[in-house]
């Protein structure tokens, strides 16, 4: 058993996978505001259930709650409080009070301070996070504990951009002193999804902290259970002022919508899908908010005959399997030289089915967990029915598991033409499509066919042609001889339909600063 529940909480419908519009609401003023859930570890610990705001969990006008499930079982783990648009201007207001009490211009160390402990506390905190991942999302705990590991350096780097953020002096000559400063934007709304929670959570806090503005950030319907932790750990050590970040919880056309709508809020960053990024950036447009967008991708993986296999196969498994194949920048597409391609293909095919453990995401040597959520199951099943009467061959994979959950055999797809679907679209799931190629053109121009540009794999050992294939692929992010390799210090983010802005490294300051030129006549004396 996973959970523990208060005897008021009943058992909700499976209706909250369906449409946000047939999910049953209910009123349970009773569920307190922090419930004991003991993790499959043993461990219990106490999970927050309200809205983050002004450094206190607090009930929604409505005491209105939603079921948290684990994909792995389908079993309950908890009920969090859900945010209308009531709640999402109490937090709204918390923030712009915390920005102009004195956020706006904390000093560089006071921010320091704080993203450092914050860090510190991922840390100490770092297996009962990892559990709470992957409970609430489904992915295996190796997954999980990367991601926890990732969060950290992220916040303990951006600790160390506080006190390096700032304008210039321009020289225009004797006549006047010219200087820039480069000031926070304000409040800062911010929409998370699920695949990634704490990750996107940690992405999006920290360079907004520490660019001095302030936050309201929505987690995603299905996995808010470790950003309200964290938010008890900055509560619990005092570590910013009232107001400076407000967590809540809730789904996207109400709350989500919300944060779009509201006047005060000065940028949007958001994480999710391609469809929902262009309906927040049409909403934006009514109060001219900045907005950042991390999409959707179809991401081309190319093995070169040169490759060392070994490698290359390492980089084609970490591309779709890790993380269950819930990653917008997935190595999906797979394109692989002539020379090597049945060789390489009965390996991965063997590889995916022998060698890649999918189930139980707690067992430690699980790569791939289950899916998040029942919704996303069926859509990849859909996608594997599509391929299969688009005349595709499975070459791995293709069915669910017989078990409880939501697993899907790690699949390959061979025998695919490039105006296919299962090629064209994104599935987010572990699918993968093989192409034969013969020419570093041909394949130049087949993986630069694409309506998204998030990232793209470079597997030879030949530097030249590395540096010339990398500069010619139209993504964000080339990985050459790896795949899904993040690093804090690098920029992360898309070419075309797969976003805006850069998360990360010194780039994401960017997006949360905004110059101010002043310019100072001197009187010649
Ligand atoms: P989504 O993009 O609709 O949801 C992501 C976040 O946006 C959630 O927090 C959601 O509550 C919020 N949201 C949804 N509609 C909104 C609106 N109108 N206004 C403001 N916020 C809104 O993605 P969803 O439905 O969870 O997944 C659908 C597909 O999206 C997936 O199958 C996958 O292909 C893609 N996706 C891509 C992600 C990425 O990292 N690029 C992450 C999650 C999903
Ligand atoms: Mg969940």
């Amino acid at each position: 058993m996973i959970r523990t529940r208060p005897a008021t909480v009943l058992r909700s419908s499976r209706g909250l996978f369906a449409a946000s519009s047939t999910i049953s609401h209910r009123n349970y003023s009773t569920l307190p505001l922090s419930i004991p859930v003991t993790l499959p570890n043993g461990t219990t610990y106490d999970q927050p259930t309200g809205l983050f705001i002004n450094n206190e969990f607090v009930y929604p006008k409505q005491r209105k709650t939603f079921e948290v499930i684990s994909p792995a079982t389908e079993e309950e783990i908890a009920h969090v409080y859900e945010a209308r648009e009531e709640d999402v201007d109490s937090a709204v207001q918390a923030a712009k009070k915390a920005f102009e009490g004195g956020w706006s211009d904390a000093d560089p160390i006071v921010k320091t301070r704080a993203l450092t402990k914050i860090a510190d506390l991922i840390e100490e905190h770092a297996e009962t996070l990892a559990h709470i991942e992957s409970l609430d999302n489904g992915k295996s705990l190796q997954n999980a504990r990367g991601d926890v590991a990732l969060s950290a350096n992220v916040f303990r780097s951006s600790a160390g951009w506080a006190d390096k953020i700032g304008g210039k002096v321009i020289e225009t000559g004797n006549t006047h002193f010219s200087y820039t400063r480069r000031e926070p934007l304000g409040v800062c709304g911010q929409i998370i999804p699920w695949n990634f929670p704490l990750l996107m959570f940690t992405w999006k806090v920290a360079p907004a902290l520490v660019t001095n503005n302030t936050v309201v950030l929505k987690t995603s319907e299905t996995t808010p259970l470790s950003a309200l932790y964290i938010c008890k750990l900055i509560q619990e050590n005092n570590l910013l002022p009232p107001g400076v970040i407000n967590v809540i919880n809730g789904f996207g056309k109400i709350t989500g919508n919300a944060i779009t709508e509201h006047p005060t809020i000065k940028k949007v960053a958001f994480t999710g899908s391609t469809a929902t990024g262009k309906a927040i950036m049409a909403k934006c447009a009514a109060t001219l908010k900045k907005v950042t967008l991390e999409l959707g991708g179809k991401s081309p993986n190319i093995i070169f005959d040169d490759a060392n296999l070994e490698t290359a196969l390492q980089s084609a498994v970490a591309g779709i399997y890790y993380n269950s194949g819930e990653v917008c920048c997935a190595g999906s597409r797979l394109y692989v030289q002539e020379g090597i391609y049945d060789e390489f293909v009965a390996k991965f095919a063997d590889y995916a089915q022998n060698k890649v453990k999918v189930g139980n995401p707690f067992e430690e040597d699980t790569l791939q967990g289950a899916q998040n959520s029942l919704n996303q199951l069926d859509k990849i099943l859909h996608y594997i029915k599509l391929g299969q009467d688009e005349g595709a061959t499975l070459l791995a994979g293709g069915e669910r598991l017989p078990q409880k959950g939501f697993f899907i055999k790690p699949t390959i797809f061979g025998d695919v033409k490039e105006d296919m679907k299962i090629v064209k679209e994104e599935i987010f799931g572990p699918v993968i499509t093989v192409s034969k190629f013969k020419t570093v053109d041909e394949v130049v121009r087949l993986a630069n066919d694409s309506e998204y540009g998030l990232a793209a794999g470079i597997q030879s050992e030949d530097v030249n042609k590395c540096v010339d294939v990398a500069r010619r692929l139209k993504a964000g992010t080339i990985w050459v001889n790896t795949y899904n390799d993040f690093h804090h210090m690098v920029p992360f983010g898309g070419f075309g339909a797969s976003g805006m802005g850069r998360e990360m490294g010194e780039d994401v300051l960017n997006n949360y600063l905004q110059t101010k030129a002043v310019r100072t006549a001197i009187t010649q004396k």
